[in-house]
């Protein structure tokens, strides 16, 4: 779920009045080559690339489908309270759930549905997790970037071939998607606290002075040490000798 009708943002715009805002032509080709709108110019797709950061995905679909929709899209929409999605139940994760979310990402703990572990294909910079993959885009900040809701969105159906099809027969189970979300919105929130820091030019003369340190160090340890050579000291004595 990317969207909603009357519900809010989430992966992409709320589509209620879309069809009060723009032209029918212009829906339907934003939703058959909505880049191919952006790279004309076209300053509506433009912006709303801008805007959200993120391509939708092309959807082949015919043009009658695409106008159906906007005619269900007019219609639709919460006039009633928003539906109880599971967009609404994420916005406070315990400390249970972050902690679970942390291992579901990694792998410690597996996914119910035998799915692959986030840290495959993704990266969060954060003390608790070692590194991850490169496949996908690092995640430290995604909750920044795409909202809570919207990650949660992406997990319920992942909008990206690659990710779809590696939990295609493995869904994640609601509990998981929740603490998964927590745990991203932890090291979101945490990762102001793990900035790299930039020592620059101090850690070089830090070497040079621990270095130095060090052979003073030895100096003082081994300062009763023989010096010269064992046959030095004999040879001494026998030339004392005669
Ligand atoms: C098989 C590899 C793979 C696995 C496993 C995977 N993802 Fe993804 N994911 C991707 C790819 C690839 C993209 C981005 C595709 C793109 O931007 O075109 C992505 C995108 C995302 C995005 C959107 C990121 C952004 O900055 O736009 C989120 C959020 C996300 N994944 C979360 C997860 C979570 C949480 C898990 C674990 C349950 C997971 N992914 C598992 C491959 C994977």
């Amino acid at each position: 779920m990317c969207h909603t009708i009357g519900g809010g943002v989430l992966v992409g715009p709320d589509l209620r009045g879309v069809a009060e805002r723009r032209s029918e032509g212009w829906i339907v080709s934003f939703v058959q080559h909505s880049q191919e709108l952006v790279k004309a110019g076209d300053p509506d797709a433009a912006a709303l690339f801008e805007e959200f950061k993120i391509v939708m995905p092309d959807q082949p679909l015919p043009e009658d489908e695409i106008l159906a929709l906007i005619e269900y899209i007019s219609t639709a929409g919460p006039t009633g309270g928003a539906s109880s999605g599971p967009a609404e139940v994420i916005e406070a994760a315990t400390e249970e759930q972050v902690l679970l979310g942390q291992e579901l990402f990694q792998g410690t703990t597996r996914l119910a549905n035998s799915g692959p572990a986030c840290n495959s294909c993704h990266e969060v910079r954060n003390d608790a997790v070692i590194g991850g993959g490169i496949l996908g885009p690092d995640l430290t900040t995604v909750i920044s970037r795409l909202s809570a809701r919207g990650v949660r969105a992406i997990l319920a159906r992942p909008p990206y071939p690659v990710m779809r099809r590696a939990y295609l027969n493995s869904a994640l189970t609601e509990e998981e998607a929740t603490a998964l979300v927590g745990f991203l919105q932890q090291a979101d929130a945490d990762q102001a606290l793990y900035q790299p820091r930039e020592y620059g030019i101090k850690l070089f003369f830090a070497g040079i002075a621990g270095t130095a340190l060090l052979l003073l160090l030895y100096t003082l340890i081994w300062r009763g040490r023989s010096k010269g050579s064992v046959n030095q000291a004999i040879f001494d004595r026998q030339v004392r000798s005669t």
